[in-house]
């Protein structure tokens, strides 16, 4: 199986070809600068990989870079202003798109506007297949799935503390901090309403105050569970740092986060469930490493799409996977999952 990796002379790209590497597929490395390129395949132990030059003013020659590949994997960011032409290169070579976004405007533009073009392409395009997307997005079905009443609302929490970010996510959410928070209100996005809440984490006993942040979830999830309400949140201590940041100290951050630190970070990802009954149900996933865990879930999607196939069209990831067995897969990398029903609230 060959997959093109578009940016992976990037930190989150270089993660990707090794993984492909380590899991026996074949990554053909495209980008703007061959030897940069070159130096992410010697380090990952593909020396051999296949380089190919192509710029974002050209999508014939990116097309042409995808054509013979299996599938695209793009991790050139900020997708706000990177992310587009490789997805039109993407349909015009009629390859399966798959990106590292963590911009929730980006996500919902490709969400709803190349829809029906990947339609007639016949391809999937799935944005967003990160450390927060995909499993945000597979837990929320899984717990949804456990009740039997009409659902009311998901709260999807991203509870990770602060530390170990790369330049390139510092870069691409500096981008994004300027655009008002959205949720899923009613049936549609709008504003956030801005009250305070707090959320208990899993094995803790404090209850964590958070603040609304617009994850994927809150435009993939309303793709696949028929709920009017939406909610992404985050750290409130998150939610504060992510308020600070602008591009120049974006630049300040080291290109590759320390190691060490990367390699003791946790994530996880956490979804509430609430029925019209009162009844709930809540979901988590968790694990060490964001960035390698993008990576390996990255590839687990691509992997996943060229080999079971999928229906065309953009696609959240519940609506291209099935949630559990592709999280049980995850385990093999340390990641550990868990549903269970919560006290009724009436
Ligand atoms: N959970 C999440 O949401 C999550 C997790 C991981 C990564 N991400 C996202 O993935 C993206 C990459 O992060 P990173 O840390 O790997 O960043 P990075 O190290 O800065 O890498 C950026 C990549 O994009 C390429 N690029 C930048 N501008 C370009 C342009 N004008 N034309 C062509 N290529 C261009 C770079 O190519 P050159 O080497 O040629 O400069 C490089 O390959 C970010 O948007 C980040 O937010 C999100």
């Amino acid at each position: 199986m060959r997959i093109a990796v578009h940016g992976a002379s990037g930190f989150t790209g270089s993660l990707i070809v090794a993984e492909l590497v380590r899991r026996d597929l074949t990554p053909v490395l495209v980008g703007r600068d061959a030897q940069r390129l070159r130096r992410v395949a010697e380090r990952s132990g593909a020396p051999e990989a296949e380089i190919r030059v192509a710029t974002l003013d050209d999508i014939d020659a990116l097309a042409a870079a995808f054509t013979d590949c299996d599938a695209v994997l793009n991790a050139a960011g900020p997708f706000t202003l990177w992310g587009e032409p490789v997805v039109r290169a993407a349909l015009a070579a009629r390859r399966p798109y798959l990106d590292t976004t963590g911009e929730p405007a980006y996500l919902q533009k490709i969400l709803t506007t190349y829809d029906e073009p990947a339609k007639q392409a016949g391809i999937a395009v799935i944005p967003g297949v990160t450390d927060d997307g995909v499993p945000g997005d597979l837990i929320a079905a899984l717990a949804a799935a456990r009740l039997d009443a009409p659902i009311t609302e998901i709260r999807l929490a991203d509870l990770r503390r602060p530390g170990a970010a790369s330049r390139g996510t510092a870069r691409s959410m500096a981008a994004i901090v300027v655009l008002d928070q959205v949720e899923y209100r009613d049936r549609s996005w709008q504003p956030v309403d801005g009250h305070a809440l707090t959320i208990a984490e899993p094995g803790e006993t404090e209850p964590v105050p958070v603040t609304a942040l617009a994850l994927p979830g809150v435009y993939t999830i309303p793709r696949h569970i028929d709920t009017p309400n939406v909610r992404g949140l985050i750290r409130a201590e998150v939610g504060e740092l992510f308020a600070g940041l602008s591009g120049e100290v974006a630049e300040s951050i080291p290109e590759i986060p320390d190691p060490a630190e990367l390699a003791a970070s946790r994530w996880m990802m956490l979804a509430e469930a609430i029925a019209a009954d009162g009844s709930r149900a809540r979901g988590w996933v968790t694990g060490f490493d964001a960035y390698t865990s993008t990576a390996i879930i990255a590839v687990e999607a691509a992997r996943r799409l060229v080999a079971d196939g999928s229906p065309a069209g953009t696609l959240a990831p519940a609506q291209a996977f099935d949630a559990a067995s592709f999280l049980d897969r995850l385990a093999l990398s340390g990641v550990k999952w868990q549903v269970e029903e919560l006290p009724a609230r009436n």
